[in-house]
Formats: C-alpha cells, sequence, structure tokens
C-alpha cells in the first residue's frame, strides 16, 4: 500500500510555487494532507481560518488532497493521520541547510518518517509568502504569483473588507 503524505507548512499566504509542490505530491501518493499550522518564528499575517480557506478552494479541483489545521510537533500529527511522509519543497540550495536540519529532526523523533523533497517548477524558485504579502502590501501586481482565490482575498483584506 503507498504511504499516505502529509505537506505542512505556514501557507501564510499559499503560493503558485506551494500548489506547484502539491500538485507533483498527488502524482506520487494516493493522499496528501496539506497542514497549516503557525510557525513559532513567525508572526502570521492571515488568521489559520484564512488559509485554510484559500488552500481549499484553490485545490478543490484535486480529490486525493485534503487541507487541515495542526497544532504541536508534525510528527505526532502524522502518527495520528498515519501518514508516514513528509512532503517539502526545496526552491534554492538556501533553503537546503533549514529543510536538512528539520528532516533529521524529525526522523530523529521518529524513524518510520520519511521527508520527500520536490522541486517546484522554476518559474516559482523566487517566490515566498513573505515576499507576496511585502509585494501586495506595497501595491504590486502578484496576480501570476498566487492562485486566484488568493489573490482575491487579499485584495479583500487590503481594502478592509
Ligand atoms: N513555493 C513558494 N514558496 C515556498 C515554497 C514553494 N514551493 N516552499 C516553501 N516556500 C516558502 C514559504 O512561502 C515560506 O516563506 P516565508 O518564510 O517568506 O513565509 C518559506 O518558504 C518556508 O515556509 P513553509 O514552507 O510554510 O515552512 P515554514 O518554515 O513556515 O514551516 C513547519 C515549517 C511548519 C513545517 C515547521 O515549523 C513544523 O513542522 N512545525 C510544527 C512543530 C514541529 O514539529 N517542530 C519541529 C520541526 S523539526
Amino acid at each position: 500500500m503507498r504511504p499516505i503524505a502529509v505537506y505542512p507548512g505556514s501557507f501564510d499566504p499559499p503560493t503558485n510555487g506551494h500548489l506547484d509542490i502539491i500538485l507533483r505530491a498527488t502524482h506520487l501518493f494516493p493522499k496528501v494532507i496539506v497542514a497549516i499550522t503557525d510557525n513559532a518564528n513567525k508572526y502570521p499575517t492571515f488568521p489559520l481560518k484564512d488559509r485554510l480557506k484559500m488552500l481549499r478552494e484553490s485545490t478543490k479541483h484535486i480529490s486525493s488532497v485534503q487541507v487541515e489545521f495542526f497544532s504541536g510537533l508534525l510528527v505526532n500529527y502524522l502518527k495520528k493521520k498515519k501518514a508516514t511522509v513528509i512532503i517539502r519543497g526545496l526552491r534554492a540550495i538556501s533553503d537546503f541547510e533549514y529543510e536538512f536540519q528539520m528532516a533529521l529532526m524529525n526522523r530523529k523523533l521518529n524513524k518510520g518518517i520519511e521527508t520527500v523533497f520536490l522541486m517546484p517548477d522554476e518559474a516559482y524558485t523566487y517566490i515566498s509568502s513573505s515576499l507576496i504579502n511585502e509585494v501586495s502590501r506595497l501595491g504590486g501586481n502578484i496576480k501570476d504569483l498566487v492562485p486566484h482565490s488568493v489573490e482575491m482575498l487579499m485584495k479583500k483584506k487590503k481594502k478592509g473588507v
């Protein structure tokens, strides 16, 4: 039986790069759980419920994708979901050190879990959530960088609707 995969992240907001990784993961695993949490080292721009809504909306056409929140240790969440694979995206060498540390820590915490790294399309390698937030806040166009539902919600938020 092929394993269930979890793609964790803060997704603040989700970008086309995240979507690209989700799609690639669905080609490898029968079920992909996109698991949203707050990174203890970042102050979120969007509340969890907005991020859940944006991700559900932008993945609704992919039946093998489920979007949820989690809190606490990622390895405990995987155990609860009977998942054994963590998906992470690697955009550039600069991601590697942080990802390497997390993958080894997660393996130390649970030897039965493997981290699988996927590379997004090169068109998305320079995108990050904080850059999207900055460009949008300063009036730049984020149209080709985030899913349509994310763009709409960010516009509404800017207008204070
Ligand atoms: N396309 C575009 N951007 C991408 C991307 C892709 N494919 N992959 C990563 N990014 C960006 C994100 O937008 C984000 O940018 P930002 O820093 O500007 O916000 C950055 O890369 C990393 O974000 P993300 O992938 O969401 O990870 P994270 O570092 O916010 O989250 C967790 C890391 C949530 C997985 C980690 O903190 C965790 O597991 N927490 C649970 C507690 C735990 O178990 N801790 C021990 C871990 S060993």
